[in-house]
């Protein structure tokens, strides 16, 4: 059997040497003769773990002064809901709700519970051409009295990414960050609130960061629960209720992992390395195809289709027998989907590329 590779888009890889060190740790943490597992979350042990975790993290990303870093619940289907909750009473006015830029299918999701929320407008669609660009920001509709302007940096579905940070001026900036987050440098200060649940890039599920000026907070709509309260957990450091402690340890010692590898320049050059060598075997013929604009690909969830889809059964169970498994796309898209997260080595997408060629030109 070969090598396995695994491209699923969350729960994804994890980097091996971090898996190693939880086995090696996992019934004795440190000499404490416990496991993480078993830790009260109060103690002092547990409270260490999180706060290496948390400056680990702080030090990958230069954390600007007035910014806190919060472990929390939900996933980033919560904050979808938590960011209204909290945040839409921030407009200039009682009722102007929020601006929100629409590039694929999560955005879509963050608009519809949005909804449920505060008014919501939407600045800019990438829905006319099938979200496979990211509309330009010289065309958006900004709004100065909106309380915030909502992004998905990364459309995990339709493997559209923005290529940079957009300006919004006094307006703060809130971005889903799920699926890019620590795979390129990252400017917090061009953001009020940033999200992303763990599962891609950060450990396994269970946990969800959130990033946050300090001042956004203490405006929850007075029915948002306690825990879901950004001001609360501040002032209680996320410990209001019990956290996700093994998935928090775990993040620390990817966050660990992600500093020895060279920090996030070293994260973006491999990005950019393993989506090109993927987006070069789409492009070489007309056996494959991805529609999303050159300017948009993401670099960590490349997204695709065979012009033949008759070969989709085929593709998949050939790549599977060459150790390349979790292939297939979104379920409301269909087609393929190659999720290249950092824990993905080079060797995974040349092993993908060199099947793809393979696979064409047996079959094209
Ligand atoms: C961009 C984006 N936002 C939100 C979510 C939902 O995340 P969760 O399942 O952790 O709630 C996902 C999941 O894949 C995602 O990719």
């Amino acid at each position: 059997m070969s090598r396995l590779f695994n491209f699923a888009a969350g729960p994804a890889m994890m980097p091996e040497p971090v898996l190693a060190r939880a086995r090696d740790e996992l019934l004795d943490w440190n000499g404490h003769g416990l496991s993480v597992m078993e830790m009260p979350f109060t103690g002092s042990v547990f409270k260490e773990i999180t706060a290496t975790a948390v400056s680990r993290l702080s030090a990958l990303l230069d954390l600007p002064p007035g910014y806190r870093i919060l472990l929390m619940h939900g996933g980033a289907m919560a904050q979808l809901a938590l960011v209204p909750l909290n945040l839409a009473a921030l407009g200039a006015t009682p009722d102007a709700g929020a601006d929100y830029v629409e590039t694929g299918y999560w955005s879509g999701r963050a608009i519809t519970e949005a909804r449920r929320y505060c008014r919501v407008e939407i600045a800019a669609s990438g829905e006319s051409s099938g979200f496979t660009h990211i509309p330009a920001e010289t065309e958006w509709r900004l709004r100065p009295e909106a309380a915030y302007c909502h992004i998905t940096t990364n459309e995990t579905a339709n493997g559209v990414q923005f290529p940079a940070t957009p300006e919004t001026g006094d307006v703060p900036l809130v971005a889903d960050m799920t699926s890019d987050f620590l795979t390129r440098p990252l400017d917090v200060s061009g953001y009020g609130l940033l999200y992303a649940s763990a599962q891609k890039n950060v450990g396994p599920s269970g946990l969800t960061i959130v990033i946050l000026r300090e001042e956004l907070g203490g405006h929850a709509h007075p029915l948002t629960p306690s825990v879901f309260d950004y001001s609360i957990q501040m002032e209680k450091d996320s410990r209001y209720n019990t956290p996700s402690t093994f998935s928090i340890y775990l993040a620390g010692l990817v966050f660990q992992w992600i500093e020895d590898q060279g920090g996030l320049a070293a994260m973006e050059r491999a990005s950019e390395a393993k989506s090109r060598k993927l987006y070069a075997a789409i492009d070489d013929g007309d056996f494959y195809r991805c529609p999303v604009t050159p300017e948009a690909r993401s670099r960590v969830n490349v997204c695709f289709t065979l012009a033949d889809p008759a070969l989709d059964d085929a593709f998949d169970t050939e790549a599977a027998g060459h150790g390349l498994i979790n292939l297939r796309g979104h379920p409301v898209f269909g087609g393929f989907r190659a999720s290249l997260y950092n824990a993905m080595p080079e060797e995974g997408a040349d092993a993908l590329a060199g099947f793809m060629a393979d696979f064409a030109r047996r079959h094209g």
